[in-house]
C-alpha cells in the first residue's frame, strides 16, 4: 500500500447538489449496501478486482487493498434542492427503486433534508414549468441574491454540514439537472479574478448557479465533480482555483448507457478498419432530467456531450477514408411514460472490403439511474482518494466514467472506454505503489 496518501479515517460528507433520480438511488444503494441488504452491482471500488505486479509477482487484488479507500460506513450525505422532499420523499416519488428496496432504509433517508438551492430558473426552464406537473412548491431556492452572495451562503452551509456531522472530508457533487447550455466567456471564465469580479457584478448571463457551487466547494476546501454535461469546472478560471487550493476537480455527465455502448462499439470499427458512414441515436426517457433536457437551451448542452465521443475514438484526421464524412445525429424525447427506463436505439451504417455497406441496430432498454449510481459512487470515492493523495485540478484517470472527459484546454480527451479503464488502473497501480504497464491482464 502507498504510504504518501493520507488514510481514509474520518467522516466523509458527499453533499450533493440535487436530490433527484440518481442522487436518491445512489443514496438508498449505498445505505443498503451497508446495512448488507443489497449488493452495490456495477462498482468497481466495491467489486473490482485488478491486477497488479508483473511476471512472478502478479497478483488480482481488490482495489480497496491497492491504495486506502473510504469504507461505505463512513459516508455521511447531504443535499440541495430546489424542492422540500427529503432522500425518502423524493425516491418515493421518482420511483426508480421499489418501495420495499427503500423503506429497510427509510428512517436515514428521511434525515437527509435539502438545504435551499441556489436556483435560477432560466437555466433549467422546464424544472419550474407548470405544464409538466409538478413544479416545486414552495421554491425551495436562497432569495434573490448577487452571485457573489450566493457562493457566501452555499460557503455557510459546507461550513455548517462539515461541523454539524463531524466531517474530516467533504465532495461536492453536482448530480442535479442538466443547465441550459452557455458558451465560454473568456474575460468571465478565464481567469479567478475575472470570474469573481462578475460574481461581485451579478454577471448572471455568464454565471450559471452549478459554477458558483463549484467556486463555493474550492473554497472551503472540496473537491467538486460535475455529473452532468454542464460548462462548469472545465474553464480556465476553475483549472486555476482547483490548482491553487490543492483540490481535484472531475466531470463530466456520466457515461451510464447509450454513450457507454458507443464507446465501447466505436472502437471495434477503429480497430477493424471498418468505414462509418452513419450513426444514429435516439432515446425515450420520461424522468425529469428528460423534461428538462426537453428544452431546447438544456437539450444543447446534453447533445455536445453526446455528440463528441466517437468523432475522438475513431481519429477522424488519420482516417479521413474511413470516417470523415460520418453523419452523427443524437436525439433525447420526452415520454413521461417510460419514467426512469430510459429506451435507446442506435443505427451504424458501416462499410467494408470494396465500400460493400452494412448496418448494426442497437436497442438498449436500460435504466438510466440505475447505471448512474454506482458510477456516482465509485467517483466520489476515487475523487475522496485523489484529495488525500495530493492530485489537484484535472483528474483525467477518471475519464472511464464520464461521457465528455474533462482535460486542459491543449489535452486531447480520451472516450475510448478500455483505454479509459486502462488510464485507471494504472493511475490506481501507481498510487499504490505498483509500477503503471501496459500489460495485458
Ligand atoms: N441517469 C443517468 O444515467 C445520467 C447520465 C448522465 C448524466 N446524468 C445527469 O445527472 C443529473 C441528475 O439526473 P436525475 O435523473 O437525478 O435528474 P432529476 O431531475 O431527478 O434530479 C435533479 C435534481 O436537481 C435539482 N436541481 C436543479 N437545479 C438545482 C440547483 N441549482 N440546486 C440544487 N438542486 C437543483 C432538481 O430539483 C432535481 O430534484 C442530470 O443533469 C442528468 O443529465 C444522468
Amino acid at each position: 500500500m502507498a504510504t504518501d496518501i493520507k488514510p481514509a479515517k474520518g467522516k466523509l460528507g458527499v453533499l450533493c447538489v440535487g436530490l433527484g433520480a440518481v442522487s436518491t438511488t445512489l443514496i438508498t444503494g449505498t445505505l443498503m449496501a451497508r446495512k448488507g441488504l443489497s449488493n452495490p452491482i456495477g462498482s468497481f471500488t466495491q467489486l473490482g478486482k485488478m491486477r497488479v505486479g508483473r511476471g512472478d509477482n502478479k497478483q488480482y487484488r481488490h482495489v480497496g487493498e491497492i491504495v486506502p479507500l473510504v469504507n461505505l460506513n463512513d459516508i455521511v450525505f447531504g443535499a440541495w434542492d430546489v424542492f422540500t422532499d427529503n432522500a425518502y420523499e423524493s425516491a418515493m416519488y421518482c420511483q426508480v427503486l421499489k418501495p420495499e428496496d427503500i423503506e429497510p432504509v427509510r428512517d436515514e433517508l428521511e434525515h437527509i433534508k435539502p438545504m435551499k438551492a441556489c436556483f435560477d430558473p432560466d437555466f433549467a426552464r422546464n424544472l419550474v414549468d407548470p405544464s409538466f406537473g409538478r413544479v416545486p412548491d414552495p421554491l425551495w431556492a436562497m432569495p434573490q441574491d448577487t452571485r457573489w452572495n450566493y457562493a457566501q451562503n452555499l460557503r455557510r452551509d459546507i461550513r455548517n454540514f462539515r461541523k454539524e456531522n463531524g466531517c474530516d472530508r467533504v465532495v461536492v457533487f453536482w448530480i442535479a439537472s442538466t443547465e441550459s447550455y452557455i458558451p465560454r466567456n473568456e474575460e468571465v471564465h478565464g481567469s479567478i479574478a475575472g470570474f469573481e469580479a462578475a460574481m461581485k457584478a451579478d454577471d448572471r448571463r455568464h454565471l450559471p448557479p452549478s459554477m458558483i457551487y463549484a467556486y463555493a466547494a474550492l473554497m472551503e476546501g472540496c473537491p467538486f465533480i460535475m455529473g452532468a454535461p454542464n460548462v462548469c469546472v472545465d474553464i480556465p478560471a476553475m483549472f486555476e482555483l482547483s490548482k491553487k487550493q490543492g483540490l481535484p476537480i472531475a466531470g463530466k455527465d456520466f457515461k451510464s448507457g447509450q454513450t457507454m455502448m458507443k464507446s465501447a462499439l466505436a472502437p471495434i470499427f477503429r480497430t477493424r478498419l471498418l468505414g462509418v458512414e452513419g450513426w444514429f441515436s435516439t432515446n425515450i426517457l420520461g424522468n425529469r432530467d428528460g423534461q428538462v433536457i426537453e428544452h431546447p437551451d438544456n437539450f444543447e448542452t446534453k447533445r455536445i456531450s453526446k455528440a463528441s465521443s466517437i468523432e475522438w475514438i475513431l481519429e477522424q484526421d488519420e482516417y479521413p477514408e474511413l470516417y470523415s464524412d460520418i453523419y452523427h445525429k443524437v436525439k433525447i424525447n420526452y415520454y413521461p411514460p417510460r419514467k426512469d427506463n430510459k429506451e435507446s436505439w442506435d443505427n451504424i451504417d458501416i462499410f467494408g472490403w470494396m465500400n460493400y455497406p452494412m448496418q448494426i441496430k442497437v436497442n438498449f432498454l436500460c435504466r438510466d439511474s440505475i447505471l448512474a449510481a454506482p458510477i456516482c459512487l465509485d467517483l466520489l470515492i476515487f475523487t475522496d482518494l485523489a484529495l488525500r493523495a495530493g492530485l489537484a485540478g484535472v483528474q483525467e484517470w477518471l475519464s472511464f466514467y464520464v461521457k465528455k472527459p474533462m482535460t486542459y484546454d491543449d489535452e486531447r480527451p480520451v472516450h475510448d472506454l478500455f483505454q479509459q479503464f486502462a488510464m485507471l488502473k494504472n493511475r490506481i497501480r501507481q498510487l499504490g505503489g505498483y509500477e503503471a504497464d501496459q500489460e495485458l491482464d
